[in-house]
């Protein structure tokens, strides 16, 4: 079977925390060859090098190439049609996914693929030209509690998605992080880093689609001075008329005991009954109080770890073994990749047809509504929360109401 190199361009937080470790999880499975990083700075690579917990702990004896030099250089000097991730800051995503692309490779971004719906057009007709695939790392996708509501929903239990609301707060230390660097106004903002993530959920559950956003956005400032929209109140309304009203900031307390605070409200009818569902999404089952704080950003005495997203667990294998949704995401991205380029050549429009169909993983063609949504959503935040219309058509476009 083929095993594919791997590039990742980008060493930062999603590096560390979910794509390497999955990445060698999947060397070890014999399913993936070998493993580049590229970063701006040496010290994102050295700090990545030096992880204890991922190349002591968890994956002893493996390593990644460091690379050094412009993306476009470390790309251009691969083998054609192997694997690259995008792992960089959200507007440069574009750039990396059609440089990849233009040098044959098949291509993973870490969500939101891009911020125009004509970015994302661009990169579907470019990748089917060329057979290649691009799959766009939603991981919610992959928990099973969002594949078990899709399926209860698609047999009918909850009836109409009417009304939702849902929140997503990263840790105030993020702002000391890196993010102070590019999650600035132009840039990015809380509701399009994360909210996202929930955009996508109804989309995925319900299959409806978006047609009109408004973002109230509340500038607030990071310690190096520079300005974001750290807090961002979303409302998004569906094809059907639902509502979704989604909240999100970098705010939930360094002392809180769990690594963010998040879920959904879902509330239906099939017209004379109401339904409803509720996740509690950073599942708060477990409770831990250590003898000390934890060492790592954001570590606290007490804890509420989840064990959903990601977690090394010891299977008593050499190290330790990756679980949780991130972890499966990875996999899947990784295994389909490998599938377009294992079928013969003529048969590889058919296999990526078949992805974009099948639809559990996200794909420029099967969700570019996410693209919709976040370039609305980037017009109404910069008017103030005035909504923003999404226009169907070919292509579709947005407008201020
Ligand atoms: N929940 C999620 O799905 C999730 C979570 C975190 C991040 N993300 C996404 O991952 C992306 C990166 O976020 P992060 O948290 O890792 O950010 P980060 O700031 O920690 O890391 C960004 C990395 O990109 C690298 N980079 C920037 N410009 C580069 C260039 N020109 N060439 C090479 N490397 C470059 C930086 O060196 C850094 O290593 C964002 O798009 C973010 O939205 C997704």
């Amino acid at each position: 079977m083929l095993k594919p190199a791997v590039t990742m361009i980008g060493g930062g937080m999603i590096a560390h925390d979910q794509i390497l470790p999955s990445l060698y999880q999947l060397q070890r499975m014999d399913l993936i060859g070998p493993v580049t990083v590229c970063a701006r700075s040496p010290e994102t690579l050295r700090s990545l090098a030096d992880n204890a917990m991922i190349h002591q702990r968890a994956f002893p004896g493996h390593s990644f190439t460091p690379a050094l030099d412009p993306y476009a250089d470390v790309i251009a000097a691969m083998p054609p049609r192997q694997i690259v991730i995008a792992a960089v800051p959200d507007q440069i995503h574009y750039d990396v996914v059609m440089t990849a692309l233009r040098h044959d490779q098949h291509v993973i971004a870490v969500k939101p693929l891009v911020l125009t719906i004509a970015h994302a057009l661009e990169i579907e007709r470019f990748a089917k030209s060329r057979n290649l695939f691009v799959g766009i790392e939603y991981h919610k996708r992959f928990d099973d509690r969002t594949l078990l509501a899709r399926r209860r929903f698609r047999e009918g239990m909850f009836g109409e998605f009417k009304l939702g609301t849902a929140r997503l707060m990263e840790k105030w230390y993020y702002r000391r992080s890196n993010f102070q660097n590019w999650f600035t106004p132009e840039n990015s903002d809380a509701f399009t880093y994360i909210g996202c993530h929930y955009v996508d959920f109804v989309a995925f559950v319900t299959g409806l689609r978006p047609t009109a956003v408004s973002v109230y956005g509340i500038m607030d400032r990071f310690p190096n001075g520079k300005e974001g929209y750290l807090w961002t109140d979303a409302r998004v309304i569906w094809n059907n008329g639902a509502c979704l009203n989604v909240q999100n900031t970098l705010s939930f307390p360094d002392e809180a005991p769990g690594s963010n605070t998040q879920g959904i409200m879902m509330y239906f009818s099939d017209g004379e009954r109401g339904a409803w569902l509720e996740h509690s999404d950073q599942y708060r089952g477990i409770r831990y109080c250590y003898t000390r704080r934890m060492d790592s950003d954001g570590g606290t005495v007490f804890h509420e770890p989840s064990t959903e997203y990601f977690q090394y667990i010891d299977t008593g294998v050499p190290g330790l073994t990756c679980t949780g949704y991130g972890f499966r995401s990875i996999d899947y991205l990784i295994r389909a990749a490998i599938r377009v380029e294992s079928a013969p050549a003529m048969d590889r429009a058919v296999v990526l047809q078949e992805i974009d169909d099948v639809g559990v993983l996200a794909t420029p063609a099967n969700s570019n509504f996410n693209e919709m949504v976040i370039e609305a959503g980037r017009l109404s935040i910069q008017n103030g929360g005035r909504l923003v219309v999404i226009e169907p058509g070919s292509p579709p476009s947005v407008r201020l109401d």
